[in-house]
Protein backbone atom coordinates (compact mmCIF):
# COMPACT_ATOMS: atom_id res chain seq x y z
CA UNK A 1 0.00 0.00 0.00
CA UNK A 2 1.13 3.19 -0.68
CA UNK A 3 2.63 5.51 2.66
CA UNK A 4 1.60 8.60 1.48
CA UNK A 5 -2.46 7.47 1.78
CA UNK A 6 -4.80 8.86 4.87
CA UNK A 7 -5.16 5.50 6.24
CA UNK A 8 -1.49 5.10 6.36
CA UNK A 9 -0.56 7.89 8.24
CA UNK A 10 -3.18 7.65 10.70
CA UNK A 11 -2.34 7.39 14.30
CA UNK A 12 -3.23 4.71 16.75
CA UNK A 13 -4.37 3.82 20.17
CA UNK A 14 -4.96 0.34 22.11
CA UNK A 15 -3.37 -0.93 18.88
CA UNK A 16 -5.93 -0.30 16.69
CA UNK A 17 -5.83 2.51 14.18
CA UNK A 18 -7.63 6.09 16.09
CA UNK A 19 -10.11 6.16 12.78
CA UNK A 20 -11.60 4.89 9.47
CA UNK A 21 -11.13 6.17 6.42
CA UNK A 22 -13.70 6.11 3.55
CA UNK A 23 -12.28 7.93 0.24
CA UNK A 24 -14.07 10.39 -0.66
CA UNK A 25 -15.63 7.92 -4.05
CA UNK A 26 -16.40 5.60 -1.00
CA UNK A 27 -18.45 8.17 0.56
CA UNK A 28 -20.07 9.15 -2.40
CA UNK A 29 -21.33 5.10 -2.29
CA UNK A 30 -22.97 5.52 0.54
CA UNK A 31 -24.91 8.16 0.12
CA UNK A 32 -27.85 7.47 -2.23
CA UNK A 33 -30.31 9.71 -1.11
CA UNK A 34 -30.39 11.90 1.84
CA UNK A 35 -33.55 13.44 2.56
CA UNK A 36 -32.84 16.76 4.60
CA UNK A 37 -35.48 19.60 6.08
CA UNK A 38 -34.95 23.14 3.99
CA UNK A 39 -33.53 24.53 6.18
CA UNK A 40 -30.77 22.05 6.54
CA UNK A 41 -30.30 21.92 3.20
CA UNK A 42 -29.82 25.58 2.68
CA UNK A 43 -27.09 25.19 5.35
CA UNK A 44 -25.24 22.46 3.72
CA UNK A 45 -25.38 24.21 0.17
CA UNK A 46 -24.21 27.06 1.47
CA UNK A 47 -21.50 25.65 3.19
CA UNK A 48 -20.40 24.20 0.14
CA UNK A 49 -20.62 26.93 -1.75
CA UNK A 50 -18.30 28.92 0.67
CA UNK A 51 -15.92 26.00 0.24
CA UNK A 52 -16.27 26.11 -3.84
CA UNK A 53 -15.16 29.90 -3.74
CA UNK A 54 -12.39 30.21 -0.62
CA UNK A 55 -10.43 32.66 -2.17
CA UNK A 56 -13.58 35.72 -2.41
CA UNK A 57 -13.70 35.11 1.36
CA UNK A 58 -10.32 35.27 1.85
CA UNK A 59 -10.05 38.55 -0.41
CA UNK A 60 -12.65 39.83 2.11
CA UNK A 61 -11.12 38.69 5.06
CA UNK A 62 -14.48 36.60 5.87
CA UNK A 63 -13.27 33.59 7.80
CA UNK A 64 -14.61 30.23 6.02
CA UNK A 65 -16.73 28.16 8.07
CA UNK A 66 -15.07 24.76 8.70
CA UNK A 67 -16.96 23.28 12.28
CA UNK A 68 -19.94 21.68 12.14
CA UNK A 69 -22.22 20.37 15.00
CA UNK A 70 -25.01 18.27 14.20
CA UNK A 71 -27.91 17.25 16.93
CA UNK A 72 -30.82 15.52 16.79
CA UNK A 73 -32.38 11.81 17.44
CA UNK A 74 -30.63 8.50 15.95
CA UNK A 75 -31.46 7.64 12.35
CA UNK A 76 -32.19 10.94 11.14
CA UNK A 77 -29.11 11.42 8.84
CA UNK A 78 -26.68 13.17 10.92
CA UNK A 79 -23.43 10.46 9.79
CA UNK A 80 -25.03 10.10 6.03
CA UNK A 81 -24.52 14.16 5.82
CA UNK A 82 -20.91 13.66 7.01
CA UNK A 83 -20.62 11.43 4.56
CA UNK A 84 -22.18 13.57 1.89
CA UNK A 85 -19.87 16.56 2.79
CA UNK A 86 -16.83 14.71 2.29
CA UNK A 87 -18.39 12.55 -0.79
CA UNK A 88 -18.91 16.52 -2.44
CA UNK A 89 -15.39 18.34 -1.22
CA UNK A 90 -13.84 15.48 -2.40
CA UNK A 91 -11.97 14.67 0.44
CA UNK A 92 -11.56 11.96 2.68
CA UNK A 93 -14.14 10.88 5.81
CA UNK A 94 -11.90 10.10 8.48
CA UNK A 95 -14.49 8.61 11.06
CA UNK A 96 -12.76 8.49 14.72
CA UNK A 97 -13.07 5.35 16.54
CA UNK A 98 -14.53 6.53 20.32
CA UNK A 99 -13.50 3.06 21.92
CA UNK A 100 -10.29 3.98 21.01
CA UNK A 101 -10.24 7.27 21.46
CA UNK A 102 -11.52 7.29 24.75
CA UNK A 103 -8.72 5.64 27.52
CA UNK A 104 -9.01 5.19 30.75
CA UNK A 105 -5.17 6.43 31.52
CA UNK A 106 -5.19 10.00 32.84
CA UNK A 107 -3.60 11.99 30.02
CA UNK A 108 -3.78 9.78 27.36
CA UNK A 109 -7.55 10.67 25.96
CA UNK A 110 -6.37 14.18 25.54
CA UNK A 111 -2.79 13.18 23.43
CA UNK A 112 -5.28 10.73 21.35
CA UNK A 113 -7.29 13.95 20.95
CA UNK A 114 -4.25 15.97 19.89
CA UNK A 115 -2.69 13.27 17.57
CA UNK A 116 -5.83 13.16 15.59
CA UNK A 117 -6.38 16.96 15.04
CA UNK A 118 -2.62 16.84 14.26
CA UNK A 119 -3.27 14.13 11.29
CA UNK A 120 -6.55 16.55 10.00
CA UNK A 121 -3.65 19.45 9.54
CA UNK A 122 -1.60 17.13 7.64
CA UNK A 123 -4.29 15.66 5.56
CA UNK A 124 -6.86 17.42 4.33
CA UNK A 125 -9.81 15.59 5.24
CA UNK A 126 -13.81 15.53 6.93
CA UNK A 127 -12.78 14.75 10.46
CA UNK A 128 -16.16 13.43 11.97
CA UNK A 129 -16.28 12.64 15.82
CA UNK A 130 -19.92 10.42 16.40
CA UNK A 131 -21.32 10.56 19.75
CA UNK A 132 -19.10 13.99 20.29
CA UNK A 133 -21.03 13.81 23.70
CA UNK A 134 -18.79 10.99 24.97
CA UNK A 135 -15.50 13.35 24.86
CA UNK A 136 -17.21 17.32 25.09
CA UNK A 137 -19.59 16.07 28.23
CA UNK A 138 -20.21 19.37 30.40
CA UNK A 139 -16.90 19.65 32.54
CA UNK A 140 -19.00 19.87 35.56
CA UNK A 141 -21.27 16.48 35.05
CA UNK A 142 -20.48 12.93 35.50
CA UNK A 143 -17.65 10.40 36.89
CA UNK A 144 -13.94 11.19 35.54
CA UNK A 145 -14.51 14.51 36.04
CA UNK A 146 -11.05 15.19 36.09
CA UNK A 147 -10.21 13.61 33.22
CA UNK A 148 -12.53 14.74 31.29
CA UNK A 149 -12.08 18.20 32.06
CA UNK A 150 -8.29 18.08 30.95
CA UNK A 151 -9.81 16.14 27.33
CA UNK A 152 -12.39 18.68 27.07
CA UNK A 153 -9.77 21.59 27.42
CA UNK A 154 -7.78 19.75 25.11
CA UNK A 155 -10.45 19.75 22.56
CA UNK A 156 -11.15 23.67 23.03
CA UNK A 157 -7.17 24.03 22.08
CA UNK A 158 -7.22 21.73 19.08
CA UNK A 159 -10.91 23.01 17.76
CA UNK A 160 -9.41 27.27 18.44
CA UNK A 161 -6.25 26.03 15.92
CA UNK A 162 -8.05 23.56 13.62
CA UNK A 163 -6.72 25.10 9.90
CA UNK A 164 -9.01 25.45 7.28
CA UNK A 165 -7.65 22.30 5.31
CA UNK A 166 -9.83 19.79 6.57
CA UNK A 167 -13.57 20.12 7.78
CA UNK A 168 -14.09 19.16 11.18
CA UNK A 169 -17.65 17.79 11.66
CA UNK A 170 -19.20 16.46 14.85
CA UNK A 171 -22.58 14.83 16.05
CA UNK A 172 -25.10 14.19 18.90
CA UNK A 173 -27.98 13.12 20.65
CA UNK A 174 -27.37 14.99 23.65
CA UNK A 175 -27.39 18.36 22.71
CA UNK A 176 -27.49 19.65 26.81
CA UNK A 177 -24.87 17.46 27.85
CA UNK A 178 -22.52 19.66 25.27
CA UNK A 179 -19.80 22.10 27.48
CA UNK A 180 -21.07 25.44 26.71
CA UNK A 181 -17.15 26.57 26.00
CA UNK A 182 -17.34 23.63 23.16
CA UNK A 183 -20.95 24.66 21.94
CA UNK A 184 -19.51 28.26 20.93
CA UNK A 185 -16.34 26.84 18.71
CA UNK A 186 -18.56 25.79 15.63
CA UNK A 187 -19.34 28.37 13.38
CA UNK A 188 -22.12 25.78 10.96
CA UNK A 189 -24.83 24.27 13.36
CA UNK A 190 -28.03 21.79 12.73
CA UNK A 191 -30.60 20.54 14.37
CA UNK A 192 -32.06 16.45 12.78
CA UNK A 193 -35.38 16.10 13.55
CA UNK A 194 -37.74 12.80 12.43
CA UNK A 195 -39.07 13.31 9.18
CA UNK A 196 -42.42 15.10 9.11
CA UNK A 197 -44.95 14.26 6.54
CA UNK A 198 -43.76 15.22 3.72
CA UNK A 199 -40.36 13.96 3.87
CA UNK A 200 -41.32 10.82 4.96
CA UNK A 201 -43.36 10.74 1.77
CA UNK A 202 -40.83 11.34 -0.23
CA UNK A 203 -37.94 9.04 1.51
CA UNK A 204 -40.53 5.82 1.05
CA UNK A 205 -40.93 6.77 -2.21
CA UNK A 206 -37.57 7.03 -2.76
CA UNK A 207 -37.07 3.57 -0.99
CA UNK A 208 -39.87 2.39 -2.98
CA UNK A 209 -38.38 3.38 -6.43
CA UNK A 210 -39.40 1.82 -9.65
CA UNK A 211 -40.47 -1.88 -7.56
CA UNK A 212 -44.02 -2.70 -8.46
CA UNK A 213 -46.18 -1.39 -5.78
CA UNK A 214 -50.44 -2.54 -5.17
CA UNK A 215 -52.63 1.07 -4.95
CA UNK A 216 -52.72 2.38 -1.59
CA UNK A 217 -49.22 0.88 -0.25
CA UNK A 218 -47.75 3.81 -0.25
CA UNK A 219 -50.26 5.79 1.30
CA UNK A 220 -50.29 3.18 4.12
CA UNK A 221 -46.70 3.35 4.75
CA UNK A 222 -46.91 6.93 5.27
CA UNK A 223 -49.79 6.42 7.51
CA UNK A 224 -48.00 3.54 9.62
CA UNK A 225 -44.43 4.65 10.01
CA UNK A 226 -45.44 8.49 11.35
CA UNK A 227 -43.30 9.11 14.10
CA UNK A 228 -40.35 6.82 12.68
CA UNK A 229 -36.79 7.81 12.12
CA UNK A 230 -35.44 7.59 8.91
CA UNK A 231 -33.31 4.97 9.39
CA UNK A 232 -36.40 2.71 10.68
CA UNK A 233 -38.35 3.77 7.66
CA UNK A 234 -35.90 2.55 5.68
CA UNK A 235 -35.61 -0.77 7.41
CA UNK A 236 -39.16 -1.27 7.35
CA UNK A 237 -39.67 -0.57 3.98
CA UNK A 238 -36.42 -2.85 3.13
CA UNK A 239 -38.47 -5.60 4.82
CA UNK A 240 -41.48 -5.01 3.24
CA UNK A 241 -40.15 -5.49 -0.31
CA UNK A 242 -38.43 -8.98 0.98
CA UNK A 243 -41.47 -10.29 1.84
CA UNK A 244 -43.09 -8.96 -1.35
CA UNK A 245 -40.43 -10.56 -3.59
CA UNK A 246 -40.67 -13.88 -1.75
CA UNK A 247 -44.61 -13.73 -2.51
CA UNK A 248 -43.38 -12.69 -6.52
CA UNK A 249 -46.20 -10.44 -5.50
CA UNK A 250 -46.59 -6.62 -6.11
CA UNK A 251 -45.51 -4.48 -2.70
CA UNK A 252 -49.11 -4.07 -1.03
CA UNK A 253 -50.09 -2.46 2.15
CA UNK A 254 -50.17 -6.21 4.00
CA UNK A 255 -46.27 -6.40 3.79
CA UNK A 256 -45.61 -2.72 5.15
CA UNK A 257 -48.21 -3.56 8.18
CA UNK A 258 -46.42 -7.00 9.18
CA UNK A 259 -42.86 -5.84 8.58
CA UNK A 260 -43.96 -2.70 10.95
CA UNK A 261 -44.62 -5.20 13.26
CA UNK A 262 -42.13 -7.36 13.07
CA UNK A 263 -39.69 -4.71 13.30
CA UNK A 264 -41.34 -2.93 15.96
CA UNK A 265 -39.74 0.53 15.84
CA UNK A 266 -38.47 1.88 19.43
CA UNK A 267 -40.78 4.95 19.93
CA UNK A 268 -38.49 7.59 20.00
CA UNK A 269 -39.97 8.70 24.03
CA UNK A 270 -38.82 5.45 25.07
CA UNK A 271 -34.88 6.43 24.46
CA UNK A 272 -34.56 9.34 26.32
N1 LIG B 1 -32.17 12.14 6.31
C1 LIG B 1 -31.99 10.94 5.75
N2 LIG B 1 -32.16 10.77 4.42
C2 LIG B 1 -31.99 9.57 3.85
N3 LIG B 1 -31.65 8.44 4.52
C3 LIG B 1 -31.47 8.54 5.85
C4 LIG B 1 -31.63 9.80 6.53
N4 LIG B 1 -31.39 9.59 7.84
C5 LIG B 1 -31.09 8.29 7.98
N5 LIG B 1 -31.14 7.63 6.80
C6 LIG B 1 -30.87 6.19 6.60
O1 LIG B 1 -30.58 5.61 7.87
C7 LIG B 1 -29.20 5.23 7.96
C8 LIG B 1 -28.63 5.65 9.31
O2 LIG B 1 -28.65 7.07 9.40
P1 LIG B 1 -27.49 7.92 10.08
O3 LIG B 1 -27.07 8.98 9.15
O4 LIG B 1 -26.42 6.99 10.58
O5 LIG B 1 -28.27 8.54 11.31
P2 LIG B 1 -27.69 9.34 12.55
O6 LIG B 1 -26.24 9.55 12.32
O7 LIG B 1 -28.49 10.60 12.60
O8 LIG B 1 -27.96 8.45 13.74
C9 LIG B 1 -28.53 5.93 6.79
O9 LIG B 1 -27.40 5.20 6.35
C10 LIG B 1 -29.63 5.97 5.75
O10 LIG B 1 -29.73 4.73 5.08
MG1 LIG C 1 -24.80 8.47 13.37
Amino acid sequence: MAKNTAAARLPRSKGTDMATVYEAKDCARKVKYLVLPERNRRIVEEFMTILDRKEEFEQHGVPIPNKVVMYGPPGTGKTLTAFHVAASLGLPLIVVRLDSLIHSHLGETGSNIRKIFDFARAVPCVLFLDEFDAVARTRESGDEVKEMARAVNTLLQCLDEFGDGSIFMAATNLETELDPAIWRRFDTRMTYELPDEADRRRYIRLLIGEFACASGAEAEACRLLGGCSFADIEQIVLKAKRKAIIERNPLGGSHIRLSFEEYAPVPMAALT
